[in-house]
C-alpha cells in the first residue's frame, strides 16, 4: 500500500509534523542534520516497529519525551496504521483496534530500504542476504511466515536439547527437516522469479559486467535436510546447536566470477545492492499489483552522477511509492526538483511542504 498521510510525533528532533504524501514520488530536501533520514525512519518504524538505523528506541524517542507515535493514512481504503513506542511498551492500533502483531502492519506496508550502508548486502553477514531473500517471501509467498516461525520453533527446541545433551533432541530432527525443505524451496522459487528481473537492472546499470547469484541452502549438495542434520548429529551435540539448515543458507554473489564481497568496491557494492532491491520491488509489483515502498536515502553517497540518474530511472519503474532525501543545493536535489513529486523542506525538525 502507498501511504496518503504520514503524521509523526517525538521522532528524534521532529516534535510534530503531518505530511500529505505524494503516490508516487516525495522528495525531501535540507540540511545536515534538518530531519531528512528522520523521516525515512518514521515510514520503517511504522512498518516493521524499528528503523534500519537503530534498534534501540531510546535513541529514536525525542530527548525530554517517554513516547514516539507514528500514524499514516494508507491504501486505497484508507486504512488508519498507528504505532506508538517507549522504551518498554509499543502499541500498534489499526483502523482503530489495539493489534497485537507487528506483522499485521508490515503485511500492509511492504517497505525495502537504500541507504548509505546497502554494501552490507553484499558484504555483511549471510543474515544480511537471507533477510532480503524472506522480505520478499514474507510478502509474496503466503504460507512463508507460518513455516518460517514453525521452523524457528522447531530449531529452539531441539538446540534447547543439544545444549542439555537430551536424547530428546532426535524427535525434532524430521518435523525441522520437512519444515527445513520446505522452507527452502520457497527461498528457490522466489530467486528463481527474480532473476530475470536482476538481469534486467543489471544490464542497464552494470553492462559490462557478469553477475550470478547463487542460492546456498545451507546443507551439503545432493542429500536430504534429514540425511544431512543424520550426519552431523554427533557434532551437534557436542556443540550444543544444529549446524545444517536453511538458518545456514546465504546466497553467493558472484561479479565476473569472483566472489562480490571479495573484489568488489564499495560502489561497486553498492550498485549490486541497488540492482537487489529495485529488482525486488519490481517483482512485488507483478505479484502483489499494489505498490511496495521504497525509503531512498542519500542515494548520492559514493555513486557517480550517472548511476544516480540510472538508479532512479530504474526506481521509477518499479512502481513504488519512493521517498528520496537529498542535501540542499546538491546536484541530485536539482534533479529531483524537476521530477513530478511532493517536495519536503526540512530545517531543524520542521518541515514545510
Ligand atoms: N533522540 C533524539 N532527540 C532529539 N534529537 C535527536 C535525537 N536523535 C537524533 N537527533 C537529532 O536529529 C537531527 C536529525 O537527524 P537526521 O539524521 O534525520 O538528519 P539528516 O537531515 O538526515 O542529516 P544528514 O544530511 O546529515 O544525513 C540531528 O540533529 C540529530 O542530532
Ligand atoms: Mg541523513
Amino acid at each position: 500500500m502507498f501511504i496518503e498521510r504520514l503524521s509523526i510525533k517525538n521522532l528524534r528532533n521532529i516534535s510534530q509534523a503531518d505530511l500529505l504524501l505524494n503516490k508516487k514520488t516525495n522528495v525531501i530536501i535540507g540540511e545536515n542534520a534538518a530531519g531528512k533520514t528522520t523521516i525515512l525512519e518514521a515510514v520503517d518504524i511504522l512498518s516493521r516497529g524499528k528503523s534500519f538505523r537503530t534498534n534501540k528506541t531510546e535513541s529514536l524517542v525525542k530527548k525530554g519525551n517517554d513516547e514516539l507515535y507514528i500514524g499514516a493514512t494508507a491504501g486505497e481504503k484508507r486504512k488508519k496504521l498507528e504505532i506508538h513506542k517507549s522504551k518498554s511498551k509499543t502499541k500498534i492500533v489499526i483502523d482503530g483496534k489495539e493489534e497485537k502483531r507487528q506483522s499485521a502492519l508490515a503485511e500492509g506496508l511492504a517497505v525495502q530500504v537504500i541507504h548509505p550502508n546497502s554494501h552490507f548486502l553484499i558484504e555483511g553477514a549471510p543474515a544480511e542476504r537471507r533477510a532480503f531473500i524472506d522480505w520478499g517471501l514474507f510478502h509474496v509467498e503466503h504460507q512463508f511466515r507460518e513455516e518460517f516461525l514453525k521452523y524457528n520453533k522447531t530449531l529452539r527446541q531441539r538446540n534447547e536439547a543439544l545444549k542439555a545433551k537430551d536424547k530428546n533432541q532426535a524427535k525434532w530432527m524430521e518435523e525441522l527437516a520437512y519444515l527445513g525443505e520446505k522452507i527452502t524451496s520457497m527461498r528457490e522459487g522466489y530467486l528463481d522469479a527474480l532473476m530475470p528481473h536482476f538481469a534486467y537492472s543489471k544490464d542497464f546499470i552494470m553492462p559490462d559486467y557478469e553477475l550470478l547469484f547463487k542460492y546456498d541452502r545451507g546443507w551439503e549438495k545432493g542429500k536430504s535436510l534429514l540425511a544431512a542434520l543424520q550426519d552431523k548429529e554427533d557434532i551437534d551435540l557436542d556443540r550444543g546447536y544444529t549446524s545444517r539448515g536453511p538458518q545456514n543458507a546465504d546466497l553467493s554473489i558472484l561479479l565476473n566470477n569472483e566472489e562480490a564481497h571479495r573484489i568488489c568496491s564499495r560502489g561497486q557494492q553498492k550498485l549490486i545492492a541497488n540492482i537487489m532491491l529495485l529488482s525486488q520491488s519490481k517483482g512485488f509489483f507483478e505479484v502483489k499489483k499494489f505498490p511496495s515502498i521504497m525509503l531512498v536515502d542519500d542515494l548520492s553517497a559514493e555513486l557517480t552522477l550517472e548511476m544516480q540518474e540510472k538508479i532512479l530511472e530504474r526506481l521509477f519503474e518499479t512502481k513504488s511509492q519512493i521517498f528520496l532525501t537529498a542535501l540542499n543545493d546538491s546536484v541530485l536535489a536539482d534533479i529531483l526538483n524537476e521530477m513530478e513529486a511532493n517536495v519536503f523542506h526540512v530545517e531543524h525538525g520542521e518541515i514545510a511542504q
